[in-house]
């Protein structure tokens, strides 16, 4: 791989940086499940006690919520490990770490997860990677990768939800896209970005390196990785979100797919 390029470590480096800590960490504290969330958790995952598997948990935000919601056989795992301690710190302080119901927690990278004992074949009814995670991970080959890892985790009949940016959601992104499609022709993108479709950014979150599918490239990667696509719709579609949330997270494409 190229020096010059983004790779994994620089993603699990830029989540274990203090600002992406306290950003998730607060988001977990005081935001949990968006609405939208909750409702296709509760339309696509209807047995509550299913052994559910959750991709790039970070601080807990979706463990917890769905914790509360009464799943209570979790399987949660961040390869960012200060996230990972911030989640089973919250995950305590709601009594939700000991006992049967106790949510198990393990720091491990979705792209290689056969490596931990605890992600054996056809363990999970159900997988999330919510919130983009999925996403985050730089090279399309390594996107492909995490999605054929959780395909291998669940069993068969298993929902698979996530979400991706669209790249052409709006006439101004189409317009941008179009100028970098230029920059790319002729060699003058940012030359730590791995694949067209990819930004790297700083907010109040820290650094963030993100891809941006368009409809066609999700639909293709699914096909490649054994998943059948069964739903997706853009998150105002599904629900409307408290100002809170709005202020936490841009439109977002949310998808359903299920292991045959
Ligand atoms: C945008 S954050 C979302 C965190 C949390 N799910 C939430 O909604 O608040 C994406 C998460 O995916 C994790 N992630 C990215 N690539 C990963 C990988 N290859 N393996 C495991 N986790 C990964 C990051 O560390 C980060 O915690």
């Amino acid at each position: 791989m190229d020096p010059q390029k983004i790779t994994s470590e620089t993603v699990r480096a830029d989540f274990n940086d203090l600002s992406a800590v306290v950003h998730y960490t607060r988001a977990a504290h005081e935001l949990g499940l968006w609405a939208s969330e909750r409702a296709l958790i509760e339309r696509f995952f209807p047995d509550k006690s299913a052994s559910l598997l959750e991709a790039g948990c970070g601080a807990g935000r979706v463990t917890l919520g769905l914790w509360s919601l009464g799943y209570h056989h979790l399987t949660a795992f961040d390869f960012a490990e200060e996230l990972v301690d911030q989640a089973r710190s919250l995950a305590a302080e709601r009594g939700a770490d000991a006992g049967p119901t106790a949510i198990a927690f393990h720091h491990a990278d979705a792209t290689v997860l056969s490596t931990v004992s605890a992600f054996a074949d056809r363990q999970f009814a159900g997988a999330l990677f919510m919130f983009n995670g999925l996403m985050q991970i730089p090279g399309h080959a390594h996107r492909r990768a995490a999605l054929r890892e959780l395909h291998r985790a669940c069993a068969p009949g298993a929902p698979l939800l996530f979400t991706t940016h669209d790249r052409d959601s709006s006439p101004t992104e189409r317009a941008l896209w179009r100028l970098e499609t230029i920059r790319w022709t002729r060699g003058e993108q940012d030359p730590r970005l791995v694949d067209f479709g990819d930004r790297y950014f700083e907010d109040e979150a820290g650094r963030t390196f993100m891809h941006l599918p368009n409809r066609e490239e999700i639909l293709a990667d699914l096909a490649a990785t054994g998943w059948t696509h069964e739903f997706d719709a853009m998150r105002t579609k599904i629900a409307q979100e408290s100002r809170d949330v709005l202020n936490f997270s841009d439109e977002c494409r949310f998808w359903v797919a299920r292991k045959a």
